[in-house]
C-alpha cells in the first residue's frame, strides 16, 4: 500500500506537490469514488482516475537520452501539429520528457516512463547541474557573470546560485559565449536571466545533465541509458536530497 499522491507523481502524471493540490481539489477518484484525503493508501489493484484520465499501471521503465534538435516541441502532443520531441523516439511504451527545452533550443533531453526518477531530477532541491551554452548579443562583462551567479530575479523572484563562465567573445559580430550551469528548471529560466541584464540570447544548447552528455550523438539522435547510468542518476539524486 503507498499514499495515493505518491502513487499519482511516480506515474509521472504530475509532481508530488500538484498531486496533492488535485485531491485537495476533488480531481482524484479511487475505485469510482472521489477522495480528499492526503493520507489515503492504496495498492496496485486499485483503479485511479486523475482529471477523468485513468492512471497508466506501472510499466517496464525506459529511459532515452535524445540530442533534441531545434525546431521540435518538448511535449508528448502539440495542439499546432509540430513534431514532438516523442516523435523522435521510435517506442512503443508511452514517455514523455524530463523537463522542458523550448522550440529553438537544441541539445540534451532525457525521456522516460520513470516519473519518480524525472520528478526527482526535475527537483531543484537534489541539485542536478544542467549545463547551457548560450550564445548572446553583445559583451558579457565579469560584472555580470558574477550577477548570474548569484542569482537574478526572473518573476518575482530570484534564481539559486549558478555557475558561469565566459567562453569566448566575439568582437566582429558583437557576441558572447557562455557557459551557464543551473540547478533549477523555470521555464525560460536562462533566456529570462540574460533578459534581466539586458542581453538576449541568440542561440541556446544544453550540453550536460548530471554526468550525462551528448558524445557521441548527432542532433536528432537518441539512445537508451545502460543500466549503469540509470543507477548512478539514482545515485545522483538521492545523495543529493540530503
Ligand atoms: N532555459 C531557456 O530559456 N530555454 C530552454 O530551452 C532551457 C532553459
Amino acid at each position: 500500500m503507498e499514499r495515493l499522491q505518491k502513487v499519482i507523481a511516480n506515474s509521472g502524471y504530475t509532481s508530488r506537490r500538484k498531486a496533492e493540490a488535485l485531491i485537495q481539489n476533488g480531481k482524484v477518484k479511487v475505485n469510482g469514488k472521489t477522495v480528499y484525503e492526503l493520507g489515503t493508501k492504496v495498492s496496485t489493484g486499485d483503479m485511479i482516475e486523475v482529471d477523468g484520465n485513468l492512471l497508466q499501471k506501472e510499466e517496464q521503465k525506459v529511459y532515452f537520452l535524445l540530442y533534441k534538435p531545434r525546431g521540435v516541441v518538448t511535449t508528448t502532443q502539440d495542439d499546432k501539429n509540430r513534431k514532438t520531441v516523442v516523435d523522435l523516439i521510435d517506442t512503443a511504451v508511452r514517455i514523455y520528457p524530463v523537463g522542458r527545452l523550448d522550440y529553438d533550443t537544441t541539445g540534451i533531453l532525457l525521456l522516460t516512463n520513470d516519473g519518480q526518477l524525472a520528478n526527482m531530477l526535475m527537483h531543484p532541491k537534489n541539485n542536478i547541474d544542467k549545463v547551457y551554452i548560450v550564445k548572446v548579443n553583445g559583451l558579457i562583462g565579469k560584472e555580470q557573470i558574477k550577477r548570474l551567479q548569484s542569482g537574478v530575479v526572473i518573476e518575482g523572484r530570484k534564481t539559486s546560485k549558478s555557475q558561469a563562465k565566459i567562453k569566448k567573445y566575439d568582437k566582429k559580430t558583437n557576441t558572447s559565449i557562455v557557459e551557464l550551469t543551473i540547478h533549477e528548471g523555470r521555464n525560460h529560466q536562462v533566456k529570462k536571466m540574460f533578459e534581466t541584464l539586458g542581453y538576449q540570447v541568440l542561440k541556446l544548447k544544453r550540453e550536460r545533465i548530471s554526468f550525462l552528455t551528448l558524445s557521441g550523438l548527432k542532433s536528432g539522435a537518441y539512445r537508451m541509458l545502460s543500466p549503469k547510468e540509470v543507477k548512478k542518476l539514482y545515485n545522483e539524486v538521492m545523495q543529493k536530497k540530503v
